[in-house]
């Protein structure tokens, strides 16, 4: 069933912020019209999917790793990219379900992710001004009048790009890549005497005689699946909403509207009046939902817009995902928690440590330091803890490359480091050292909630 007084363009008639102003609107129709006729990129079973095991976070029997670029590129596109990334994900994962022993919902901030929102609309430098970069499916990120122009033809590059990297991470996912037994393998690109490589090695060693025990008590891939497989879902910000719109499409077996751009979509921190186009969009569309919610959002206003976009109060349906600053969590979070809690609204808290401790250097560079990064995830998992809420998950920006965009570490990236290999389109990223250095430190805040949060049903 479809939200009543809704249709795929119905945000049309709100307010929409962030969006790009296109100079020749034939030349959108145009692309529109095309992508409206795309394939869909994921199935609205799927989407029913991750609801489902999303359900069983909200429930504290699960815990979602949501994780990938700020903005994924045309310059970065390469199979072993998409492979690197996935790959570190996995390794995540694999560390958070030994530490935690809970099953790990992996959701890749990938195949979409693509539209950036911005501070300004324009960029000033040396006296001359441009339109401000908003991420590869919109304009170009050279600052020349030309690379700036928006233009719609982005969108169905970004579709293309988005259809090849889905078929390669079904691959990966399903085609024995993912397989448990081959934990060891995922290891092999670190750097010789990685530190947060070892500790992978020791792990894998003990997951490998879990495996062979396993396989002699008559357990093993062809009994259970989940050992040589995995399911691996995408999502995005749904934030450039004629994008969206034309890839919204009415899913046969339940007469519903499902955005097939991505399994989840999200609505970011600054595109999430109650009144606007971008919750207008989503909430009649069926796929899961995430919302950011920073330090300027108070409980009722959460309140209303959990009830706009879920009013049946289906779990799995709503995630959460606090970004409010190392200093600023123990403060903003706490209220919120309470609140929807006692008003047993049914979602998924999860936290994105990474948006509320962006910095810049002295040398220009934004960047983030591990130990405020570190620091959010605790406040997280402390403030959980106290308000007897389950503490459902991290949202990291990271890659599977060795870049040097965030600071700290066991690695001990400097300020002088980032200038060694500075890489992304938009924010900066955990390498992948320093993502799997935070999935161990995580782990073992996910085993203490376990043991010691206790869950009314
Ligand atoms: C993002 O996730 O890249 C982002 C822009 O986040 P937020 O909306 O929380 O600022
Ligand atoms: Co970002």
């Amino acid at each position: 069933m479809t939200q009543a007084n809704w249709n795929p363009s119905s945000w049309h008639n709100k307010r929409v912020l962030q969006q790009p102003t296109y100079p020749d609107q034939q030349a959108l129709g145009g692309v529109l019209e095309r992508l409206a006729k795309q394939p869909p990129l994921v199935f609205a079973g799927e989407a029913r999917r991750l609801q489902k095991s999303l359900a069983k976070v909200a429930a504290g029997k699960a815990f979602l790793l949501q994780c990938g670029d700020c903005a994924e590129s045309f310059a970065e596109f390469s199979a072993n990219n998409i492979r690197d990334s996935f790959r570190i994900i996995l390794q995540m994962a694999v560390v958070l379900t030994f530490g935690g022993a809970v099953p790990i919902v992996k959701v890749g901030r990938m195949a979409g992710q693509f539209a950036k929102p911005r501070s300004e609309d324009m960029e000033t430098r040396d006296g001359v001004s441009l339109p401000s970069y908003r991420g590869d499916i919109i304009n170009g990120m050279d600052f020349t009048a030309e690379d700036r122009v928006p233009d719609p033809d982005r969108m169905l590059q970004v579709y293309n790009q988005s259809a090849s990297t889905l078929n390669l991470l079904r691959a990966f996912a399903q085609g024995g890549y993912a397989d448990l037994h081959k934990v060891h393998n995922w290891n092999l690109d670190f750097v010789t005497g990685d530190l947060q490589a070892e500790r992978y090695r020791d792990l894998s060693r003990r997951i490998g005689e879990a495996l062979d025990f396993m396989r002699a008590c008559g357990i093993d891939g062809n009994t259970t699946p989940s050992i040589r497989e995995t399911e691996f879902f995408t999502s995005h910000e749904a934030l450039l909403l004629p994008y969206e719109e034309a890839l919204t499409r009415i899913d046969s077996t339940t007469d519903s509207w499902y955005d097939v751009s991505a399994h989840m979509l999200w609505i970011g921190d600054r595109t999430r009046g109650p009144d606007d186009a971008h919750v207008e969009f989503l909430r009649g569309v069926k796929n899961p939902l995430g919302m950011k919610c920073g330090p300027t959002i108070n409980p009722d206003d959460l309140l209303r817009l959990i009830d706009t976009l879920n009013p049946e109060n289906e779990a799995g349906r709503i995630t959460l995902i606090a970004r409010m600053g190392a200093t600023k969590i123990e403060e903003f979070l706490p209220p919120l928690l309470h609140r929807i809690k006692q008003e047993g609204r049914k979602v998924v808290w999860c936290s994105d440590p990474m948006h509320g401790n962006t910095e810049k250097t002295s040398n220009n560079y934004k960047t983030r330091n591990f130990s405020n990064v570190l620091a959010e995830v605790k406040g997280f998992f402390s403030v959980c803890e106290s308000e007897g809420v389950w503490p459902g998950g991290i949202h990291l920006e990271m890659t599977g490359r060795n870049v040097t965009e965030c600071m700290g570490g066991a690695a001990h990236v400097t300020e002088l480091d980032l200038a060694n290999c500075y890489e992304t389109h938009c924010d900066p990223r955990l390498n992948a050292s320093q993502a799997l250095e935070l999935a161990f430190l995580v782990a073992a805040q996910l085993k203490n909630a376990r043991q010691r949060i206790v869950l009314e049903d």
